[in-house]
């Protein structure tokens, strides 16, 4: 099965030249030659605790947690065909019955789902009329903040549609944030009285993923939520792993989204990670290029360019990965996801002449999905753009990053890419696998266990004290 994207860079040098020290911008072939082994060997540790946790065996690397489980996660759903199946049918009738869709959920619990969300659905999804929307509801998501104008905004907005149907996604693995919770909590007793005007049944209107036994669920269960709504958060499986789980696909399949694509897509990344080749091992070149640009070059900062609004909540989920699985011990590169050509007008001018303290990766796709837009020729030419008549819109964008790109490697700052064909749900999914794995092998490359998050426990302990106080 062929990766559906393609990761090259100008970077990697075939031999160090005598110049100056900050034209040193890239890394070295022989450098990369004599990472490999540690790279294939770090490789093979994840590959092994993930069959060390099928099978029960403590990792020899690093006390738990280590939820390795994610890897396995595309071939498991794909091969189990009912429960899959049970997903896209509950989730996919779900979706059709209700004209709008609450999507509660943080963290890891959100931001897959709001990356597919946007990458792969129109991008006036909600604006759209239903019949354009085939049929599948508006997606809005809260629960991913302590914000009551965005809360009190959508009540207002779905009471405004006394004629509609709505619905909540609530999603929480512990079953305990307190974002969620809240906001579960708020947007329940809205479709209380909603359910009430209409005569329906509450718990036929909720869907929710969580650990089986935890408050969400028995909570859930306590609300006539049907068993067929209730899906399991798998074992074994960190929040900002889980996107490939019920926990990325239940909101997907409720807005029609190709699920098995995206699946598909990650079982490529899978294949591509297992293979020793150098020159198809993406993956492992990713981690390399990366790993040597900052403990060589000082590029602690990953800034991670997207071409076009559709990916920036996939930059969201990447920054959170990242920063969650390697921002440890005084350790761990500091991502930042910038959305081009927009940022080139905010941040460009400290990216082309700043510090020399970034890696930059492109995330480009290499054509547009709705219809291409060009630039007509008009007699008067007031605005000067008839020299550009018969350009593409995408084609100015790709002008744009040709021209970042060298505009960065004439100051010796030069560029990596990550180029998906098109945005679309195999494509993504390959993206998600791709960095998930990269990530995690650059843990155990640098001796950083990538899985939990223990610093995230500081200020939910200190937030409860000052409620208690107050
Ligand atoms: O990556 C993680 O584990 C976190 O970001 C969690 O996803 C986030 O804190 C939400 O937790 P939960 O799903 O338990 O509500």
């Amino acid at each position: 099965m062929k990766l559906p994207i393609q990761y090259t860079t100008s970077l990697v040098e075939v031999s160090s030249q005598a110049r100056p020290i900050e034209k040193e911008t890239g890394v070295l072939q022989e450098d990369i030659a004599w990472l490999w082994p540690r790279l294939l060997s770090s490789r093979d540790q994840v590959l092994a605790d993930v069959e060390n946790k099928k099978n029960g065996r403590p990792s020899p690397i690093f006390p738990e947690p280590v939820d390795s489980r994610f890897f396995d996660l595309p071939e498991e759903l794909l091969a189990s065909h009912s429960e899959l199946q049970r997903m896209v049918e509950v989730a996919g009738t779900f979706g059709q019955e209700h004209d709008s869709v609450i999507v509660l959920g943080i963290g890891g619990s959100y931001m897959g789902a709001r990356a597919l969300f946007e990458g792969c659905c129109h991008p006036y999804h909600n604006e759209l009329p239903r019949a354009r929307r085939g049929g599948y509801p508006r997606l809005y998501f809260e629960g991913n903040n302590l914000d009551n104008d965005t809360m009190a905004g959508l009540i207002e907005l779905l009471d405004n549609r006394p004629d509609e149907k709505w619905g909540i996604v609530v999603i929480s693995k512990s079953g305990s944030t307190i974002e969620t919770a809240v906001a579960f909590r708020i947007f329940v007793e809205a479709l209380r009285g909603h359910c009430q005007k209409k005569g329906l049944s509450l718990g036929d209107h909720i869907l929710v993923v969580s650990q089986e036994g935890s408050n969400l669920w028995r909570l859930c269960e306590s609300l006539d939520v049907p068993k067929s709504h209730m899906f399991a958060f798998p074992g074994d499986v960190g929040g900002r792993f889980s996107v490939l789980s019920a926990v990325g696909l239940i909101p997907s399949a409720v807005v029609g989204l190709d699920v098995k694509g995206l699946l598909d897509g990650a079982m490529a990344a899978n294949e591509a990670f297992r293979t020793n080749d150098p020159a198809e091992n993406l993956i492992l070149k990713y981690v390399a290029i990366c790993h040597l640009m900052e403990i060589q070059r000082g590029a602690s900062i990953r800034v991670l360019a997207t071409w076009g609004k559709r990916l920036e909540a996939l930059g969201l989920w990447y920054d959170q990965l990242l920063s969650e699985s390697l921002g440890k011990n005084g350790q761990g590169a500091t991502p930042l996801t910038v959305v081009n050509t927009r940022d080139l007008h905010s941040r460009g001018q400290q990216h082309q002449e700043g510090r020399r303290d970034k890696l930059f990766t492109n995330l480009w796709p290499a054509k547009e999905r709705l219809v291409p837009l060009g630039i007509a020729h008009c007699d008067a030419d007031d605005d000067g753009l008839n020299e550009y008549a018969g350009r593409t819109i995408h084609e100015l964008l790709n002008a744009a990053r040709q021209g970042t790109n060298q505009a960065y490697a004439e100051a010796f700052r030069r560029t990596a890419e990550i180029v998906i064909p098109q945005i679309e749900e195999r494509t993504l999914g390959a993206v998600f696998q791709f960095l998930m794995l990269a990530t995690v092998t650059e843990g155990y490359l640098i001796g950083i266990n990538p899985y939990g998050q223990p610093g995230v426990e500081a200020y939910k302990r200190h937030m409860r004290q000052y409620l208690r106080k107050t």
